[in-house]
C-alpha cells in the first residue's frame, strides 16, 4: 500500500505523521529525532504550539536529511493578511531552521477577523515563490472552503481537521472529495482523554485483530484514505503508532466504527473556528 499521498503540486505527504502539540523546548527535540530514526517521515508543528524551534533542533539531530521528512507548520490570524504571510514564513522557517517548507496551513479560519481569504493569498504566493511544497487549511469548514475557491479559483491542498471515530466529519469530508483537497485528521486518537481508545467495539476489534486500541484506530483513518498525525512523546506508544501499515480492517469493521459517531457537536469548538 502507499505509504504517501500524491498532493497536486507533485509533493508527496506521508499518510502517517507525527503530531507535536503540546510538546515543548527539549520534549519536543527528543520526541521528533526519537521519531525521524524509528522511521517517522512527518512532523506537525504549529507557531501556536511554541515548539517550532524544539522540532527544528530534533530534525537536526535525528541525523536524518531535511529533504526526507514532511514539516508541516500552521500561522495565526495576526499574519492573515497577502504580504503578513511571508513575514509569517520567514518566522517559523527561522525557528525551524529550514529554507523550506513542505505544507503550510490557516491554523484557523478566525471568521470573526474575516481575513482569511488575504491569508489564502498569501500562501498561493508562498507556493509560487517556492518557499512552500503545499498550502493548506486547518479547521476550515466547507463554507470557509466554499469562500475560497469563489475568491481565488483554488483550493488548498490539505484541510487538517478534528477527526475520530467519535467525530467522523462526513460533510467535510464529503466536500474534500469533491475538490480534490485531501483530509487530515488531527486528534485522530481523540486527544488527550483517548475516550475512543476505551470504546467496547475498538477494545473488542483489538482483540480480533492481535492489536492495540489505537492501531486499531489509526488504521481505520487510513481506511478511509485519510492523512494523519497521532500525537505521543513516548517512544513506545511512537513506535506501536507507525506500526499500522502493513495490515487492514475488514470493511463491515470499518463501518462499524464509522458508526460511533456523535456527531458534529462533539467537536471543539471556539470562535476561531467560527460557526
Ligand atoms: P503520549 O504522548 O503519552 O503517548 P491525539 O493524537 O489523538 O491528540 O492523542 C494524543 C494522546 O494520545 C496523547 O495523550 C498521547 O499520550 C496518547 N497516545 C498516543 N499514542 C497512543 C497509543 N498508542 N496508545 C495510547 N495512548 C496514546
Amino acid at each position: 500500500e502507499p505509504t504517501t499521498v500524491q498532493l497536486r503540486n507533485g509533493a508527496a505527504m506521508p499518510r502517517l505523521g507525527l503530531g507535536t502539540w503540546p510538546l515543548k523546548g527539549a520534549g519536543a527535540e527528543r520526541a521528533v529525532a526519537t521519531a525521524l530514526q524509528l522511521g517517522y517521515r512527518s512532523i506537525d508543528t504549529a507557531e501556536a504550539y511554541g515548539n517550532e524551534d524544539g522540532v527544528g533542533a530534533g530534525l537536526r539531530a535525528s541525523g536524518v536529511a531535511r529533504e526526507d521528512v514532511f514539516v508541516t507548520t500552521k500561522f495565526d490570524k495576526h499574519f492573515h493578511g497577502v504580504d503578513l504571510v511571508r513575514e509569517a514564513f520567514e518566522q517559523s522557517a527561522e525557528r525551524l531552521g529550514v529554507d523550506y517548507v513542505d505544507l503550510m496551513l490557516i491554523h484557523w479560519p478566525n471568521p470573526s477577523h474575516d481575513k482569511y481569504v488575504e491569508a489564502f493569498e498569501g500562501l498561493l504566493g508562498l507556493l509560487r515563490d517556492g518557499l512552500v511544497r503545499a498550502v493548506g487549511t486547518s479547521n476550515f469548514k466547507p463554507a470557509h472552503l466554499e469562500r475560497l475557491r469563489e475568491a481565488t479559483g483554488e483550493a488548498p491542498d490539505v484541510n487538517q481537521i478534528q477527526l475520530s471515530p467519535l467525530l467522523t466529519r462526513d460533510p467535510s469530508r464529503a466536500y474534500h472529495s469533491a475538490h480534490g483537497i485531501v483530509t487530515e485528521s488531527w486528534s485522530p486518537l481523540g486527544g488527550s482523554g483517548t475516550e475512543v481508545l476505551h470504546e467496547q467495539l475498538v477494545r473488542s476489534l483489538a482483540e480480533k485483530y492481535g492489536r492495540t486500541p489505537a492501531q486499531v484506530v489509526l488504521r481505520w483513518h487510513l481506511e478511509l484514505g485519510l492523512v494523519t498525525v497521532p500525537k505521543s512523546g513516548n517512544e513506545q506508544r511512537m513506535r506501536e503508532n507507525l506500526e499500522v501499515l502493513g495490515f487492514s480492517l475488514e470493511p463491515d469493521d470499518v463501518a462499524a466504527l464509522s458508526a460511533l459517531d456523535k456527531g458534529e457537536g462533539a467537536a471543539v469548538d471556539s470562535d476561531a473556528f467560527g460557526h
